[in-house]
């Protein structure tokens, strides 16, 4: 397994992001998980690929309920991978969980072959989803299920008084209808379609915690990317509603944090 340098969470920003989004959001990841269950046979499931594994959320979930499963974490990124390691020996699970160095989108693809395969938020960051599809639908045994999900669209965080101030940012950084819909795609990787489930968390939360770094984090990303057509008078609102999530003030108390996806089940026949 190629080792490299590995950047703790707390100084790699897309780490730090996606652990707090799977914290936040932990109620999605259930009911996805509650989705691949009610299509599978627990005693079946002894290895799984975790596509796109990041900071590990869905392989952590994925082995407290599939209890005499194996989870192979997949990622392009050798410091995500690094983490996921340091936290399954954190937790004693460094003998069920493993990591592997692969790109999906790459037609050599070799993983081996799982029984579940998870694949969450990664298939519209590969270049050629329909090379990573048919990848994935290799690497399932036949009768094995493929689960994947992705955002609708970019989380909200903020209380409906500042949802107009949030609606310009995502419109202005394109993160706005993200919907995208793998139906066809699975279909014609040759897997059987099985369901189509939207998953989705609606929670206030204290402004505080978690949810208040989260927030920043997200309302930052959104505002690097965000094109001209934001006006300086939104772009000024969000940086003040960053810094005061960030502990300068505390004007908010309260988050409104709601996310949907879409899971989608497939089983190769
Ligand atoms: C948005 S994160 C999602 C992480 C995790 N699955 C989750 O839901 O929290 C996308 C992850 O997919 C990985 N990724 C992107 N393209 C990939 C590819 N072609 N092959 C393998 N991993 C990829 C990224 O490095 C990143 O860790």
């Amino acid at each position: 397994m190629p080792h490299q340098h590995t950047t703790p969470d707390h100084v790699n920003p897309l780490a730090r992001l996606l652990a707090l989004d799977a914290l936040v959001h932990e109620e999605l990841i259930k009911q996805a998980v509650a989705v691949a269950l009610s299509h599978t046979d627990i005693a079946s499931v002894a290895r799984i690929i975790d596509v796109g594994v990041g900071t590990g959320a869905g392989a952590f979930a994925l082995v407290e309920e599939y209890s005499a499963a194996h989870v192979l974490g997949v990622d392009l990124d050798a410091d995500m991978l690094a983490g996921v390691r340091q936290r399954a020996d954190h937790r004693e699970l460094g003998d069920r969980i493993s990591t592997a160095l692969l790109d999906v989108g790459d037609p050599d693809f070799d993983a081996g072959v799982a029984d579940l395969i998870w694949s969450s938020n990664v298939l519209h960051e590969v270049r050629d989803p329909a090379v990573a599809l048919r990848n994935l639908f290799r690497s399932l045994r036949p009768g094995g299920v493929l689960v994947v999900m992705e955002m609708d669209a970019s989380p909200s965080v903020l209380p409906p008084s500042l949802q107009p101030v949030e609606r310009a940012l995502r419109v202005a950084a394109g993160a706005d209808g993200l919907r995208v819909d793998w139906s066809g795609p699975l279909r014609a990787a040759g897997v059987d379609l099985l369901e189509t489930r939207t998953a989705a968390s609606d929670q206030l939360l204290p402004a505080d915690g978690a949810a208040g770094e989260y927030a920043a984090l997200e309302l930052q990303r959104l505002l690097d990317h965000a094109s001209p057509t934001l006006t300086e008078q939104i772009a000024a609102e969000v940086r003040d509603l960053v810094a005061d999530l960030s502990g300068s003030h505390r004007r908010l108390t309260e988050l409104h944090i709601r996310g949907t996806r879409t899971v989608w089940v497939a089983r190769r026949l």
